[in-house]
């Protein structure tokens, strides 16, 4: 059995085919960063036009590199949400379409879900129990998974997500879009570091985030100061370690108190290789990290997530493969 994943949630198209075992076969993701840099964030009606240009021709691309057709595809699982509406009203559109003419059932995937399991696509011994910390464009959220894959939100941010945090501070300081990945880079240039930035609410004694005071902090900085690349350099080093410490001390804390040892890392910002290597060095946990292509937006995320789902004994007590409607006029 081989599901086609669809991903339209934001501002990347993304489309794979994952076979009965849950291995990918192929994956295939076109990014809108050209499109949207210039306005230093995501135009929604840009997006929405976009991946109604790209799905054809990416599915077209996606089948023929895997010397598949769409008969070949048993299960159609698409993003059905949190995202802009208009480009998942495209994806859903695109599955629906595709599933009604090709006569194939077509499954909804909740686009957080997908990024909390993404690990498991190449991580084939990783199952819950886990701590999930899931950091993205629009998301900062910490949560307990139990065995039976249900998830209970243990705190999130008040405000600006952690990515946000980044695409903001990158946009003051000159850098493109989007901010996490530059950030980064710029913060490997730094020598001597003069910043000391706030870890916000890092002894609150409960899971929640909150990094709006952080940017306002930064900006403000960044307002006193005739900017040299080396303050560049140096801003971004102390702002990414202020993040990466923040994230990493709340999730350590809920391993320790619930006593799961695992750590699931995903979304956007767990590409950040100062994260991944922080986290590897806590001996107490094991942190995970999906791999870094299916960190940010991917098809192969939605794909597996409805693997997931299709599978589960819930899902196939309820489901039932409807016929195709017959058309009479
Ligand atoms: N190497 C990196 N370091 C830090 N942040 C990064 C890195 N790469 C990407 N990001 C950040 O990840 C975010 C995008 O992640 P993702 O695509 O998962 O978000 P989204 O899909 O827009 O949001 P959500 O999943 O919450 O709907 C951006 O804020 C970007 O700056
Ligand atoms: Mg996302």
């Amino acid at each position: 059995m081989n599901t086609l994943g669809i991903e339209s949630s934001c501002d990347d198209t993304g489309l794979a085919i994952i076979n009965s075992d849950g291995q990918i076969i192929n994956h295939i993701t076109s990014s809108q960063h050209e499109i949207h840099a210039k306005y230093g964030g995501i135009v929604p009606e840009l997006a929405s036009r976009d991946h109604v240009k790209k799905f054809i021709p990416l599915l077209q691309v996606l089948l023929e590199k895997s010397a598949m057709t769409m008969d070949d595809i048993n299960m159609i699982a698409f993003t059905n949400g949190p995202g802009l509406l208009g480009p998942l009203l495209a994806g859903a559109s695109l599955a629906k379409t595709l599933g009604w003419s090709n006569n194939i059932p077509t499954i909804e995937v909740n686009h957080l879900e997908a990024h909390i399991y993404s690990p498991m696509i190449t991580e084939k011994n990783l199952k819950p129990p886990f701590i999930s910390l899931l950091v993205s464009g629009g998301h900062t959220i910490l949560s307990s998974v139990d065995d039976n894959f249900h998830i209970t939100t243990l705190g999130s941010t008040l405000d600006d997500s952690a990515g946000e945090c980044f695409d903001k501070i990158a946009r003051k300081l000159n850098l493109g879009y989007p901010g996490g990945p530059e950030i980064s880079k710029r913060s490997e240039l730094s020598n001597n570091n003069k910043f000391i930035f706030p870890r916000p609410m890092i002894k609150s004694n409960d899971y929640n985030f909150s990094f709006s005071g952080l940017k306002t902090h930064v900006i403000n900085t960044i307002h006193k100061l005739e900017l040299t690349d080396e303050h560049i350099n140096n801003i971004s080093y102390e702002v990414q370690s202020a993040i990466v410490d923040t994230l990493i001390s709340k999730s350590v804390e809920a391993s320790k108190n619930l006593d799961i040892k695992n750590i699931v890392i995903t979304g956007g910002v767990s590409a950040n290789q100062k994260l991944r290597k922080d986290f590897s060095c806590i001996k107490k946990c094991k942190a995970y990290f999906p791999d870094v292509k299916f960190s940010t937006d991917n098809g192969a995320m939605i794909a597996y997530a409805g693997f997931l789902k299709t599978n589960s004994s819930d899902f196939k007590k309820n489901f039932t493969i409807k016929p195709k409607p017959s058309l009479t006029l």
